[in-house]
């Protein structure tokens, strides 16, 4: 390249190269090219001159985790001054937020308000790109049943209507209505597939689910993605019925592009192609890089067998050069989507900075909408602000970490609005006593008479408890999912204390909460709500805003029970007190603690008058009324549920179909209409086609997984 070319790229990051013909780019690429597409390498936020090599020799296609737009931009500068010039892609985890963290996608799932994640994910994306970022590696929809599973913290939960409404939510949010726009990144659909059900709740674990299940839990969310233009997606580490997810024809080739058409690519996940050989599908690093190639993935993460084996691959015939070309082709779609060709550059005059007050704003609203109040015996909440004095209590409540939770992006917990903080900034003028009472782990109650006697002192208790912001997250699965050390001891001790005392629960997954529950008259799901979590879990209890969220999975009572989630079978012989020959315990209820799709609210919701009528060509329409008989403004989910009784093959006791999220007055009465459509009521039956089989449906409202109403409808084609 002449000096004045290089000197044009350096001085004008807008640089603008005309968008290519991909097939003639295409066919201009030397082999050592083409595999220099499909490698990503992880590098330091800051790069490396190592890294800087490799793109000066067209030798990667992509990094992760290096940002800055200074930085990225000297790696697009030796990227562009190859041959081709082709240019780099920039990824990064940007699951929950960049600099401005929101609260994890559990939480955002709990809004049930699909409109707070695209929100989230935009503002996030807007965040991202200062740093010279084009690609994120989420939304991750994995389905997950297994609160022992860490990562059920960065998903939806347990149901996949919930989870794809989400899915689509976030991919609208990442990629925006223009993908090639400046503020855009790439979303990518993981970890396909299966993930989150991992056996034993064991992270990476091995995976064993029918077909059947496959398409009707696990595989939706993945298409709604796909549905709503994703361009990339994940696989996963898990061995899935003895082939690994990132080496799995039917998945990756069968089903993704030959059933959902999906014309963008596929990067492993980090390290998933080598670790094919301790999967024991691969005797070495050749067959690896063959497995996973040859089955679909495009690009790979991290490990460099690509690099290493595939050119050797083509020359001895072991991998066509049409199976090479056809991962490139996906890979140039997508950067040329992005319109990384026109504009491979970052502007160098922006970086991302502290999150401004529209961003905490935006966090801030997203957290309360996020929380679930799981208890409130007695309207104990929303406490009253003349209050002189409050006892704020537990090793969390200080904790920036614990709001942030796992994959944090930038976010800094400095930055974050501590539960304690966001209770001294609601209550300028009353005396706020604060009291660590134990650690989060550990066997000491060394702090248990401080704690005791603050909450003694007050007119009221709030109680902080649950995870460190790392005990959830990847490589976090945990064997017990009780309050961990002495928390629940610590909770039995101040609430002995006799004083009006509200928990406020810190956590990225389903606790066992027995002994606390019992006891405690009122329990709000925090989750990890954020960089402004403190200051929603403050406007909440003292009734600035009111509680909304519901339930995106299911709280066991004990671990005995898990799995335990809503839309399970029916069973021959389904529990009864009645019958000792049926499917139950001897030792614990069957029931869960708090169940999917549970939430309180200040208001107090009422439904009624549902009905079922025949709507357009093979739709029906439903209708129920919502109607506030509280004295206060609140917020309410109505959920659609359907049952079949009798079908080609079993059925769940009940399947989420529909939901809306409410906001009513006083007396307000609303109604709301549904639609249930093929899309809603078909189901892969015995011949595994997805289609509407004719019967009868059961077509159930209710504000919880229990529905209270329910209709027949008969459906004959
Ligand atoms: C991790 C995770 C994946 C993440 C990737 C890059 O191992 O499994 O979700 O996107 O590596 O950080």
């Amino acid at each position: 390249m002449t000096v004045i070319l290089a000197l044009l790229l350096a001085a004008a990051p807008a640089f603008a190269a005309p968008r290519p013909d991909l097939e003639a780019l295409l066919k201009k690429m030397t082999l050592e090219e083409k595999v220099g597409q499909l490698q990503q390498a992880g590098g330091p936020i800051e790069g490396s001159p190592a890294l800087l090599e490799l793109a000066g020799k067209g030798k990667i296609g992509s990094t992760l985790n290096v940002r800055g737009a200074k930085t990225v931009n000297a790696l697009q500068r030796a990227a562009l001054g190859t041959r081709l010039g082709i240019p780099l892609l920039f990824g990064f985890d940007v699951i929950h937020g960049y600099r401005t963290i929101f609260p994890i996608p559990l939480a955002l799932a709990a809004t049930w308000d699909p409109a707070v994640a695209e929100a989230a994910a935009r503002l996030s994306a807007r965040e991202a790109v200062l740093d010279g970022l084009r690609w994120t590696f989420a939304p991750m929809v994995d389905i997950a049943r297994d609160p022992r599973w860490g990562r059920v913290a960065e998903g939806a939960g347990e149901d996949p209507f919930l989870g794809s409404a989400m899915a689509r939510a976030y991919v609208r949010g990442f990629q925006g209505k223009d993908p090639a726009s400046s503020d855009s990144l790439a979303a990518c659909a993981k970890h396909w597939v299966g993930y989150g059900a991992a056996e034993a709740g064991r992270d990476y674990s091995t995976t064993e689910i029918s077909e059947r299940t496959l398409r009707e839990i696990y595989f939706p969310p993945f298409k709604a993605a796909l549905d709503e233009g994703v361009l990339t997606f994940m696989s996963a580490f898990n061995d899935l019925n003895g082939v690994p997810a990132s080496a799995n024809a039917f998945t990756l080739t069968k089903v993704l592009r030959g059933e959902w058409g999906f014309k963008g690519f596929v990067v492993s996940d980090w390290d998933s192609v080598a670790q094919l050989i301790p999967h024991g599908l691969a005797d070495g690093a050749d067959e690896a890089a063959r497995l996973a190639l040859g089955a679909g993935v495009d690009m790979e993460m991290n490990s460099v067998l690509y690099s290493s084996e595939v050119p050797k691959l083509v020359k001895d015939g072991r991998l066509k050069t049409a199976a090479v070309d056809e991962a490139v082709r996906r890979v140039l779609r997508v950067k040329a989507a992005l319109g990384l060709f026109e504009r491979p550059y970052a502007d160098e005059a922006l970086a991302s900075a502290a999150p401004d007050a529209a961003a905490r704003k935006a966090a801030r609203d997203a957290a309360v909408r996020s929380l679930v109040l799981l208890k409130n015996d007695g309207g104990l909440l929303p406490l009253s602000k003349s209050l002189k004095t409050l006892a704020v209590i537990g090793p969390l409540a200080d904790d920036g970490a614990a709001v942030l939770g796992s994959w944090t992006g930038d976010g800094k917990a400095a930055e974050a609005v501590t539960v304690l903080a966001g209770l001294r900034a609601a209550l300028p003028g009353a005396t706020v006593v604060f009291s660590t009472g134990c650690a989060v782990t550990g066997d000491s109650d060394a702090g248990f008479a401080e704690a005791v006697a603050a909450a003694r002192s007050a007119d009221a208790v709030v109680l902080v408890l649950g995870e460190a912001g790392d005990m959830s997250g990847e490589a976090s699965s945990r064997a017990f999912l009780d309050l961990p050390g002495r928390q629940l001891d610590l909770a039995k001790a101040v609430l002995a204390a006799g004083r009006p005392t509200a928990v406020v629960l810190l956590n990225g997954r389903p606790l066992t909460l027995s002994g606390l529950a019992e006891k405690a008259p009122a329990i709000l799901e925090a989750w990890q709500p954020g960089t402004e979590g403190g200051a929603a879990v403050a406007a909440v209890l003292f009734g600035d805003a009111g509680p909304g969220g519901k339930l995106p999975i299911t709280f066991p009572r004990t671990l005995g029970q898990v799995p335990l989630y809503y839309n399970h079978k029916n069973t021959g012989r389904p529990p009864s007190e009645s019958d000792h020959y049926t499917s139950k315990y001897l030792d614990a209820p069957v029931t869960p603690l708090f169940r999917f799709g549970h939430g309180l609210s200040y208001a107090s919701v009422r439904l009624s008058g549902l009905t079922v009528s025949a709507g357009k060509a093979g739709s029906y329409a439903v209708a129920v009324d919502a109607e506030n008989a509280g004295a206060r403004e609140g917020d309410e989910v109505v959920q659609l549920y359907i049952r079949r009784a009798a079908a080609s093959v079993t059925r769940h006791v009940a399947e989420l179909k529909g939901f809306r999220r409410l906001t009513l007055k006083p007396g307000e009465k609303r109604r709301v209409e549904f639609t249930l459509g093929p899309r809603e009521l078909g189901f892969h039956g015995l011949d595994m086609r997805f289609a509407v089989e004719p019967g009868v449906y059961e077509v159930m409202a209710g504000t919880d997984s229990a529905p209270g109403l329910s209709a027949r409808l008969t459906v004959a084609l």
